[in-house]
């Protein structure tokens, strides 16, 4: 199947189009390279032994969408573009509503116009809000108490699919909820290239080890958790690209959704624990201040996805820190030269 990539060139989407490659798809990237990198797609060409096309471009620019669909005739979409960093969102709320939301509203006239009927949603575990049970479930409460922007723009946005779906009993839509992406291609060929500071943990550690910062802050170790430091679901990229190609090839007709996470619920000292022990480089750290809107734990039940996609995670957290070193050393200083 032709498959369109909006965001193509980012950390996920090209590892998304590395194993579409591989399962026999044919890949189109768009981006607009606000935060990503043109080798990056060259990268990926070199990792699939595989012509992509690429081009530059607004997803909210109506008329360059429309000459895209003319031009490359996708016949499914993987809508990843969209602004992500949760603390820039509480800053900049309009251009998150604007970015998010508006790329979502042009990308479905677009396909409406060209008879793309299938979608795929890179969502989020944000839209759940502060957990009132664990594991979180795709039947557990959304949409209710977010804490940023960013969270309530995908939350919005799964609403604004449902909506469509109901309109257009046509429409195939997947709300695929990522929980907390790391790792990276084994090849180190590609991976997380954060702009300025990450704002992300395992980023973070990475700068750390190669040297670029000094040490890892860690937010708070006074949470009601087994290490009083933040747990999540820390999910390999590899295996969460893997996922969105079940999704692409199982998920039944109409609108679905799934979680894309382990189950595991791990700390950010585990996390430090495993990278150290995975690369065999000491992450010096300082605990300090909670950071405004995070909560202490948060991961999932991925029986859904296991169930009706035949996908489940495969890769452990140390082939994800070996990943995400491997990346970092070979790239200091990520994509640019
Ligand atoms: C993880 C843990 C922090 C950095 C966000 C988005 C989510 C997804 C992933 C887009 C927390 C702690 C972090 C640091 C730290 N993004 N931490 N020091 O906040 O769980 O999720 O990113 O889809 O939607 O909400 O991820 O990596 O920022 O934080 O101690 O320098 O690491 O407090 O406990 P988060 P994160």
């Amino acid at each position: 199947m032709r498959v369109l990539l909006t965001g193509g060139a980012g950390y996920i989407a090209s590892h998304i189009a590395i194993e579409l490659i591989a399962a026999g798809h044919d890949v189109i990237v768009a981006d607009d390279l606000s935060n990503s990198s043109p080798l990056a797609v060259e990268r990926v060409r070199r990792i699939a032994g595989a012509p992509i096309s690429f081009t530059e471009l607004d997803v909210r620019d109506e008329a360059a969408l429309t000459a895209l669909f003319e031009k490359e005739s996708p016949e499914a979409v993987i809508h990843l573009a969209g602004l992500k960093a949760v603390g820039e969102s509480v800053a900049q709320p309009l251009r998150y509503y604007d970015v998010n939301i508006n790329t979502t509203l042009t990308l479905l006239r677009v396909m409406a116009a060209h008879d793309v009927s299938t979608i795929v949603f890179s969502s989020s575990a944000t839209v759940y809000g502060t957990p009132t049970a664990l594991p979180l479930t795709e039947e557990s409460q959304v949409g209710v108490g977010l804490t940023n922007p960013y969270g309530w723009t995908k939350s919005m946005i799964e609403q604004i699919l449902r909506d469509a779906a109901a309109a257009d009993p046509g429409l195939n839509v997947v709300l695929l909820r990522y929980f907390n992406p790391i790792g990276a291609h084994p090849s180190g060929l590609i991976g997380e290239d954060p702009k300025d500071i990450p704002n992300n943990l395992m980023p973070y550690i990475t700068q750390v080890a190669v040297g670029r910062r000094d040490h890892l802050s860690i937010f708070g170790n006074d949470y009601d958790t087994p290490d009083g430091t933040g747990v999540r679901d820390y999910i390999h990229v590899v295996d969460l690209a893997a996922g969105h190609v079940a999704a692409l090839d199982h998920a039944p007709s109409g609108v679905s959704t799934y979680n894309l996470g382990t189950g595991q619920g791990v700390s950010v000292l585990d996390l430090v624990r495993a990278f150290e022990a995975a690369t065999g480089v000491s992450i010096p750290y300082e605990i300090v201040e909670r950071r405004p809107g995070d909560i202490a734990a948060c991961y999932a039940s991925a029986d859904k996805a296991e169930r009706e996609l035949g996908w489940h995670a495969a890769k452990t957290l140390e082939d994800a820190c070996a990943d995400s070193w491997r990346w970092q050393s070979m790239n200091p200083q990520g994509y640019a030269a």
